[in-house]
C-alpha cells in the first residue's frame, strides 16, 4: 500500500516576535513569505515560506489563552510542530484511531490556506505535535 504520508507540508516554529523572525529569514536566507494568515479559532498569526513544496509555517500567539502562548510560556521559542500533508485526512485519522494514538481533533477541521486539517498529541507519537493536513484541490 501507498503511504498515506505524501509530503512534509509545513515544519512550525514558535515565535514571540513575528515580524523579527520573517526579517530574519528574509534576511539571512533571502527567503520570501508567501502567505500571512491569523486563524482566530487557534489564537494564531502565521507566516509561510516557501520551501521547495514545503513550508516554514512561522506561528505567533494573538491572545494570552491560545494554545501557542501557553507553549511559549512553558517551553519558550522553538519547533512547535510538523505538518504531514495527507490525501485523506479522515483516513488518516481513522488509522491513528485505531492504532491508539491520542487524538486532539477527532475529525478534519479548516485550517489556513483553505486546507483541512487534524491535530494528533504528541504523547502518543513520539513526543511530536503532529498536524495532519489535507489540500483543498485533493477532496
Ligand atoms: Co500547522
Amino acid at each position: 500500500m501507498e503511504s498515506m504520508l505524501r509530503e512534509i507540508d509545513h515544519v512550525a516554529i514558535a515565535v514571540n516576535d513575528l515580524d523579527a523572525a520573517i526579517a530574519w529569514y528574509e534576511d539571512v536566507f533571502d527567503a520570501t513569505v508567501v502567505h500571512r494568515e491569523t486563524v482566530e479559532s487557534d489564537g494564531v498569526a502565521e507566516a509561510l515560506i516557501k520551501v521547495a513544496e514545503s513550508y516554514i509555517q512561522l506561528l505567533t500567539p494573538t491572545r494570552d489563552d491560545s494554545p501557542v502562548a501557553k507553549y511559549l510560556a512553558k517551553r519558550g521559542e522553538g519547533l512547535h510542530h510538523v505538518g504531514y500533508r495527507v490525501s485523506d485526512c479522515t483516513a488518516a485519522l481513522a488509522s491513528l484511531k485505531a492504532a491508539g494514538s491520542r487524538l486532539i481533533d477527532e475529525a478534519p477541521r479548516p485550517g489556513s490556506r483553505g486546507t483541512m486539517v487534524a491535530f494528533v498529541h504528541p504523547s502518543t507519537s513520539f513526543g511530536t505535535l503532529i498536524e495532519l493536513v489535507q489540500e483543498s484541490n485533493n477532496v
